[in-house]
């Protein structure tokens, strides 16, 4: 059956240069706590976003991954860093993230660079999880090949065994990665395909704003 067909066409808005910020964070709170503000409906994760990475032999890799914490420092999100995107990010820290809201008609795009956050945030996040997560980030092998699921089931029931209770430590594996980001793209949806793409780029002490074609 062909797709072709499927199509929408974008009227929710326009991006007018003169009344974008200097700053794409700025422009990023802005359009984050619009989404936040809609009825959105329940199964839609608006921190949801996608993550690419490079692989050593040049392919690369992508997958969705939830947004916990976002500043002028970059954006935050927390995974096993003994994981496939763990190893990828080790040999390349250059990754991509992409966001699309499309009950806005928005998609937003970062590219940056990768650094692991302090462990002391990590904790403190992982703290803030219920404890069902601590134990299954503790004992996951994110990324292995993994002989069914009662192995992982086992392992949870074991370590919660053994902590009689007790707090679970957050794993030195487990934590944070914050995104610095050099490049922010800005898309709105727009009738017959004449999107409005508005692209900061970072200098040493400004950001350069640029309209791209759609
Ligand atoms: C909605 C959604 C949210 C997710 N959030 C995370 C996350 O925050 N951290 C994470 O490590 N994996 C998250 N995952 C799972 C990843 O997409 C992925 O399967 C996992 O991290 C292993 O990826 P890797 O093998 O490339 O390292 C999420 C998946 C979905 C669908």
């Amino acid at each position: 059956m062909t797709i072709h067909h499927l199509r929408r066409d974008y009227r929710f808005g326009s991006l007018v240069r003169d009344q974008l910020p200097k700053d794409p964070l700025a422009l990023f709170r802005t359009w984050f706590d619009e989404l936040r503000s809609m009825d959105l409906p329940e199964w839609f994760e608006p921190n949801a976003m996608s993550l690419a990475t490079a692989k050593s032999d040049g392919s690369v890799a992508c997958r969705i991954v939830l947004l916990k914490e976002y500043n002028q420092e970059g954006f935050t999100f927390f995974t096993n860093y003994q994981s496939a995107k763990g190893d990828q990010i080790t040999h390349q820290n250059r990754v991509a993230l992409g966001f699309f809201w499309p009950i806005l008609e928005r998609q937003i795009r970062v590219e940056g660079v990768a650094t692991k956050v302090d462990p002391s945030l990590s904790e403190q996040y992982f703290r803030s999880r219920p404890r069902s997560s601590q134990l299954s980030a503790n004992v996951s092998p994110q990324s292995q090949i993994i002989p069914d699921e009662s192995t992982l089931d086992k392992l949870v029931e074991d370590l919660d065994g053994k902590l009689q209770g007790a707090p679970v430590p957050c794993p030195e594996h487990w934590g944070g990665y914050r995104v610095c980001p050099d490049l922010i793209e800005f898309w709105q949806g727009r009738p017959s395909r004449l999107h409005d793409r508005f692209r900061y780029l970072r200098h040493e002490d400004h950001w350069q704003l640029d309209r791209l074609g759609p």
